[in-house]
């Protein structure tokens, strides 16, 4: 059977965390942000005095990590050795680590792992960046969020966590994990063939999250697991 999955991929700070929160939240649907997990795998990297661009010292951690997946609150959310790290994960040590640590092939391997097992919680729309073209390649629906790099700086600079860093300091940082994202060879960040992609430099959120409301399809995709209870809530 089809994982019932919306997929939501995009380049950082092209909106789709919170585009695809608000469309998970319009259709009933559980919001997955498997940025996070790397995050996390990340975080734990560093918490291990690990050094992130020491490949093998990573993939040898990753094999030690235990991430534990739950539902609640309208997602699905984890716990990395009984803890879940909330905003710890939005640290600037946390975004300089990420992508060279994502960019780890068993680090790829634990977290897409992961992301397939979730559809037993429910019905999904997951964000990401290889969500279409790697993790759920047969996803019933597809967006590719982008914007343009001078606007995704102005937005993430915006953002309370990039507080004390001037905007040309975020592009720089967004500028170096977009080439690190784009360039591993292990599930690049591309554009599946078969998604629709926004241009979202000129949209608001609530533009954006219209639109994907509005796509052909998107509200008459069958939820199988939810029965008159869950319709009703
Ligand atoms: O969306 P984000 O900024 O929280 O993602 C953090 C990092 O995780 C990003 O630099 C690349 C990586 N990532 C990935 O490689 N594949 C995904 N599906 C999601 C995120």
């Amino acid at each position: 059977m089809h994982a019932d999955v919306i997929a939501i991929d995009g380049p950082a700070a092209s909106g789709k965390s919170t585009v695809a929160r608000r469309v998970a939240a319009a259709l009933g649907r559980l919001y997955v942000d498997s940025g996070a997990v790397y995050r996390a795998v990340a975080w734990e990297v560093n918490r291990r005095g690990i050094d992130p661009r020491d490949a093998r010292a990573v993939s040898a951690a990753a094999a030690r990590i235990s991430i534990a997946t739950f539902a609640g609150g309208g997602a699905v959310r984890f716990k990395v050795g009984g803890i879940e790290p909330g905003d710890a994960l939005r640290t600037e040590e946390v975004n300089a680590a990420v992508s060279p640590v994502a960019a780890v092939p068993a680090v790829r391997a634990l977290v897409t792992g992961l992301l397939r097992e979730m559809p037993r919680f429910g019905s999904l729309v997951v964000e990401g960046r290889d969500i279409g073209t790697a993790v759920f390649p047969e996803a019933r629906a597809k967006f590719y969020l982008e914007a343009s790099p001078e606007e995704r700086a102005r937005r993430r600079h915006a953002e309370s966590r990039a507080a004390g860093l001037s905007v040309s300091a975020v592009r720089d940082s967004i500028g170096r994990r977009d080439r690190i994202d784009s360039s591993r060879t292990v599930a690049p960040l591309s554009v599946a063939p078969d998604a629709t992609v926004i241009d979202t430099t000129a949209l608001s959120i609530d533009e954006v999250t219209d639109r994907i409301l509005k796509a052909d399809g998107i509200r008459t995709l069958p939820r199988p697991d939810a029965g008159p209870a869950a319709r009703e809530r």
